[in-house]
């Protein structure tokens, strides 16, 4: 009774045995046969929808929109979140509409200030000067060869918030508009600085 006991378990023993080594022979197939051998290839890919999407990418061609491209510009009229759209044109009579028109809702403080003074010298300064006169070193420098207009003149002293605002947003003459680069709340926050502390 016994021995046939011992038997049996020796049986089982040696059926584990034989399982682990599978176990182990297919564990070591599986990793080698999915090595990456020279850097070209994805070796073996068991789930290849994982690798390949079945989706268009944005950038791939598409047969179901007439002018064969995945992604599609947004809509006409479409307004991105935290954009309001800009009603003057660059022009003189929108200028002057402009500029009787729109108000700075911004609190005059020294946080507003001191993000006007950061701004106006990342993208006024160069031009305008630092004092605002119209001397700027890419003017004074020979680098730009237009005369930066002098935002100290007695055209731009009495000039408005909004004026000021207006040509930062759209340009004036040769002045390239700047909307597109500085976010609205900036470019009020510098007509600030200009008012409040270039002017004074
Ligand atoms: C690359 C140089 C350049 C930069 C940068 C620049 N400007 Fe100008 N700006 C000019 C020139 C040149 C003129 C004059 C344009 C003309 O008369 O055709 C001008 C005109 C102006 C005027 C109109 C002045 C008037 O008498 O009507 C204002 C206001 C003004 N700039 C403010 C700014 C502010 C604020 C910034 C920064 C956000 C800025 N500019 C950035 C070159 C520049």
């Amino acid at each position: 009774m016994s021995i046939e006991i011992n038997a049996k378990k020796m049986n089982s023993k040696k059926n584990i045995n034989k399982v682990l080594v599978f176990a182990f022979l297919l564990g070591t197939f599986a990793l080698v046969s999915s090595c990456d051998y020279d850097r070209r290839t994805t070796g073996w890919e068991y789930f290849d929808d994982m690798a390949h999407s079945t989706a268009y990418e944005s950038y791939t061609t598409n047969p179901n929109f007439a002018d064969g491209k995945t992604m599609q510009p947004p809509v006409v009229g479409t307004i991105p979140r935290g954009i309001v759209p800009y009603a003057y044109e660059k022009t003189d009579k929108d200028r002057t509409l402009a500029a009787v028109t729109l108000v700075n809702e911004l609190d005059v403080n020294k946080e507003n200030l001191q993000r006007g003074e950061k701004m106006y010298g990342v993208y006024c300064l160069q031009c305008h000067g630092e004092k605002g006169d119209g001397q700027g070193a890419l003017y004074v420098n020979k680098k730009y060869p237009y005369p930066p207009a002098s935002l100290l003149s007695d055209k731009m002293l009495p000039a408005s918030d909004g004026d000021m605002y207006h040509v930062i947003t759209v340009g004036h003459g040769i002045m390239a508009e700047h909307g597109s680069m500085i976010k609205s709340e900036d470019r009020w926050k510098i007509t600030m600085y200009i008012k409040e502390e270039l002017q004074k």
